[in-house]
Parts: structure tokens; sequence; C-alpha cells
């Protein structure tokens, strides 16, 4: 029976990575974007049986439709990964509004746990979850608390369903990712890529196909008593002491109002 996998935010960088090497390994496919142009054409240039879909991840009614349509396609699913991720970069609290909130949460934990609610009903036969998380969810640095708060819920996440489901055949992890080399290093200098990579444990990043690799060990029978983990795929970052910068708002773009603001008059800046 050849197996299926819905993997979302996947039409570049760790998602289409993880696409590719299960459409490699003879998988079904799907994907999902925003953009459900952008995802059908993703979709096209992979080889195999891949369906390119519409899908905000921080909404309900798109997951529920996308799902439905990979039931429509192929009947079944063995593996759903939780990719696509609000990255909610430089907001803190002194800046973060509600909407910042509802945005980032919704975008990475409402949209596992309902991603996951969904692939039960569609696993017939056992299958594998897995959240791409961030070291993030252990640690924080200033300027993501939504971002770290969102990964920290996928750890909760996790476990639950790895007890909720284990009945089912269902396993359930999270890969506790740092550092992948994705399009957006594209806009480093070779310096700056030098300076992050010293700052690593193992002097190097991952790139997209090593996240795919350990999701498809953790979809393999390999990893058949493997469940509610968070595995560490991140150089070393997360048990390495970071130097903190207690100057870092002043320093942060997004924050450096609130810095300026706060100077003198001993105002918090909220
Ligand atoms: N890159 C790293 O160094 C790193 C480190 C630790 C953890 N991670 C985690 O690894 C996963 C993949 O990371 P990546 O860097 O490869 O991903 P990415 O390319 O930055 O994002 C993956 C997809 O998420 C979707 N997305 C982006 N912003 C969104 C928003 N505001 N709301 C909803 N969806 C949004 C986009 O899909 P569409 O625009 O097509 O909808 C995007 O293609 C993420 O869960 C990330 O948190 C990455």
């Amino acid at each position: 029976m050849k197996k299926t996998i819905l993997t979302t935010g996947a039409t570049k960088n760790t998602g289409l990575a993880i696409a590719r090497r299960f459409a490699a390994d003879g998988w079904n496919v799907a994907i999902t974007s925003r953009d459900a142009a952008a995802a059908e054409a993703a979709a096209k240039e992979m080889d195999g049986e891949v369906l390119g879909l519409g899908m905000d991840p921080a909404n309900v009614a798109d997951i529920r439709a996308a799902f439905a349509a990979v039931k429509e396609r192929f009947g079944r699913l063995d593996a759903f990964v939780n990719n696509a991720a609000h990255l909610g970069v430089g907001l803190s609290v002194f800046n973060s509004t509600e909407a910042d909130w509802d945005a980032v949460i919704n975008a990475n934990a409402r949209a596992a746990f309902f991603g996951s609610q969904e692939a039960v009903k569609l696993m017939k036969d056992g299958g594998s979850i897995v959240f791409i998380s961030s070291c993030h969810a252990l640690r924080s640095v200033p300027g993501r608390i939504l971002y770290t708060a969102s990964k920290a819920a996928l750890g909760g996440i996790v476990r639950s369903l790895a007890v909720e489901l284990g009945p089912l055949g269902i396993r359930a992890n999270a890969i506790l990712a740092g550092a992948i080399r994705t399009d957006r290093w594209d806009n480093l200098t070779d310096d700056e890529v030098a300076a992050r990579r010293a700052r690593w444990p193992a002097g190097k990043e991952s790139t997209p196909d090593d996240i795919a690799s350990t999701v498809a060990f953790l979809c393999s029978d390999a990893a058949h008593t493997i469940t509610g983990t968070e595995i560490p795929v991140d150089s070393g970052i997360g048990v390495c002491l970071l130097q903190y910068n207690k100057d870092w708002m002043k320093n942060d773009e997004y924050n450096r109002k609130y810095w300026e603001r706060g100077r003198g008059n001993g105002e918090r800046g909220m």
C-alpha cells in the first residue's frame, strides 16, 4: 500500500525538502501554501504523485478543507508534518499586540493542533505526526516571545498526542530545529555566515535535507517506539549557553523605539 503524507508550508526551504524526500521515497505527497497557485506549481515540479493545496495554517476551515482534499485524492494518510510557521521576528513583551498574538500562536500552535485532529481521522493504519518546532521551544532570545510561546506549546501538544493516540498506533514527535540554511541565507555575506557558524558547537548549519532525513526517520518503522519526544537537530545550539546582550532593545530595529522612550525618564515604554 502506497503511503501518504501531508506537509504544510512546503513550497520552499524545509517544507519543500521534506516533500521532495517523501516523493522520492515513493509516497503520495500533499503540500500546502497560503498561495494555492504556488502550491500547485511546486507540486507540478516534483516527480511522483504530489497534490498542491491552498491552506492558511491559522484558519481551521482551511485546514479541514485541505485534509478533505487529501482524503478525496489519496483516501488515507500515514504522516502529517506541521512545518509552516510565523517566525514572529521582533515581537517582544513591549510591542506585541493582540493581533500579533493571534497571528503567531494561531499559525504555529493552532495549526498543529487542528491539523493533527484532522490527520488522526485519516490515519486508519496508524501513522506519524511530526511538528517542525525549534530550539526556541526550550530557550529564548529577546524579541521572539510569541514564537517561543508557540513552539513551547508544541511540546505540550506532542506529549498529549503521544499518550492519547498511542492505542491507535499513531506516534507524535517534534523536531527542535535550529539554524537551517534557507533562502534567507542568500542575503548574508561570507563574514556573516562565518560569524554565525562560529557560535555553534557543530560549526555548521543544517540543510533542509537534514531536517527531511529526521522526518523520514520519525515516519519509518525504525522509529516505531519513539513518541512524545522533542528531538534537537540544531548544531548544538540548544545545549550552548549564549552570551546575553543586555542592550538588546537598543540594537533591535523592531524594539528600538521602546528603548528610546524608556531611557532617562524611567518609563518602560509600554
Ligand atoms: N530556518 C531556521 O533556521 C529554523 C530554525 C528553527 C526552526 N525552524 C522551523 O522550521 C520550520 C521551517 O522553517 P523554514 O525556515 O524552512 O520556513 P519558512 O520558509 O520561513 O516558512 C515555511 C512556510 O511557512 C509559511 N508561513 C510563513 N509565514 C507565515 C505566516 N505568517 N502565517 C502562516 N504561514 C506562514 C510559508 O508558506 P506560504 O507562504 O507558502 O503559505 C512558508 O513557506 C518552521 O516551523 C520554523 O519555525 C526553522
